[in-house]
């Protein structure tokens, strides 16, 4: 083979593995498999035996490997070579001979000595638009042949290729790591959020002691009700805060009235009945990221008939959420001691919404209700929430006739 014929046919393999590390750098896979096989094409290249890519980390100001071969486990090794000297590396676009005296002896700094001990003997820095990203450093070929200006020039084009991959790497790095500062931040504040939501909670039920737990009940039976008439997550969510603050008026009305055993006088009872409006105030100042919660507070005791308060709305007219609430407020508070009353059974409780069909109960809350009660005692949910709240025991068949005489949808 004459040499023109040998030249051409290293130019054509040249060409062939620049194509092939351009694939190779440009394909899906792991970060660290993509840089491991660049090195070894470029190991190949040269035929070198021993090489490694070191990345630079400019929070610490040293280079780390981030792959190589040959060299047993340098995972440990750091590199310093000073803050003015990355500057000053950075402006020799060409590799570096390290066997040469073409460049100052300080610009490596104590990295030189180390270089050495990894046999490293050319030297090609990774930049992009003169910002320094790390290096790649290959030891001496194989065949003993000296490096020529045509290898220096397939280096630093293998090295060009290597660095965009790096750029692009550490751009997404960037990115994903700003996007955990973010996330982490939002789950702090949303723990926050639900954290003070719940404490208004406790403040509400800790007015009244026979009503220790209702709004946390409410919320979760209201939430269950809603999904089970097909809201949307979102949706599910509002409403169960709402649940959790629908008595929030109550703060402001006077403890010895929430907990009178006799009945109100009719003063105490307007003060009692100000607290949707109350709640209603206090909620509408707040933005809050889900719709709907100081309308569902203010109108949680309104009745399908007009006779509820504080704005005697309609069925109609009553938000769907409200009317949600009212039930479960309702059935929450009959299936629950009071100071004035024993609790009632769950069957008295039901034959107390069905006396109120169609006056204080929307029939279109009250089937869904019926039905995830059912679901939940014939165990065909994975986590019931109503059933295990009561205070007794319901089966199947006793269920059924329960609902027997209710009026049908
Ligand atoms: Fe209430």
């Amino acid at each position: 083979m004459t040499e023109a014929e040998l030249s051409l046919e290293k130019l054509l393999f040249n060409l062939s593995t620049l194509a092939e590390l351009g694939e190779e750098i440009t394909s899906p896979k792991d970060f660290t498999r993509v840089v491991k096989s660049a090195l070894y094409m470029v190991m190949g290249s040269f035929s070198s035996s021993k090489g490694a890519i070191f990345q630079f980390d400019g929070d610490r100001g040293s280079f780390e490997p981030i792959a190589s071969k040959g060299l047993g486990d340098i995972g440990g090794v750091r590199l310093k070579i000073g803050a003015n000297a990355t500057g000053e590396l950075v402006k020799y676009k060409e590799p570096l001979d390290l066997s040469s005296n073409a460049y100052p002896v300080t610009l490596l700094g104590t990295a030189r000595e180390e270089l050495r001990k990894l046999d490293a003997r050319m030297l090609s820095c990774l930049t992009v638009k003169d910002e320094l990203l790390g290096f790649i450093a290959i030891n001496g070929k194989f065949s003993g042949e000296p490096f020529t200006q045509y290898d220096h020039q397939l280096l630093s084009v293998m090295s060009q290729h290597i660095s965009f991959s790096l750029h692009s790497h550490s751009l997404l790095m960037k990115l994903m790591h700003k996007y955990t500062e973010n996330k982490n931040l939002y789950d702090n504040l949303r723990r926050i959020y639900y954290d003070t939501i719940h404490a208004f909670a406790a403040a509400i039920d800790a007015k009244d002691s026979y009503t220790r737990g209702h709004s946390h009940r409410v919320s979760a039976y209201s939430a269950v009700l809603a999904r089970e008439m097909g809201w949307n997550n979102d949706e599910v969510e509002g409403i169960r805060i709402a649940g959790l603050l629908h008595d929030i008026g109550k703060i402001a009305v006077d403890k010895t009235i929430i907990n009178k055993a006799s009945p109100l006088t009719s003063y105490e009872c307007r003060e009692l009945n100000s607290h949707p409006v109350i709640g209603y105030e206090i909620l509408s100042k707040i933005k809050f990221p889900w719709k709907g919660i100081p309308m569902m507070t203010r109108n949680h005791h309104e009745k399908v008939d007009g006779s509820g308060y504080p704005d005697r709305l309609k069925k109609g007219d009553i938000p769907i959420g409200a009317r949600i609430m009212a039930l479960v407020d309702a059935f929450d508070a009959m299936t629950t001691d009071r100071p004035y009353r024993p609790r009632l059974s769950f069957k008295e409780a039901m034959d107390e919404v069905k006396d109120n069909w169609n006056k204080q109960f929307d029939p279109d809350v009250v089937y869904p209700f019926i039905s995830v009660i059912k679901k939940e005692v014939r165990r065909e949910v994975d986590n019931p929430t109503i059933v295990p709240l009561l205070q007794e025991q319901l089966d199947s068949v006793t269920l059924n006739r329960f609902f027997e005489g209710f009026p049908r949808a």
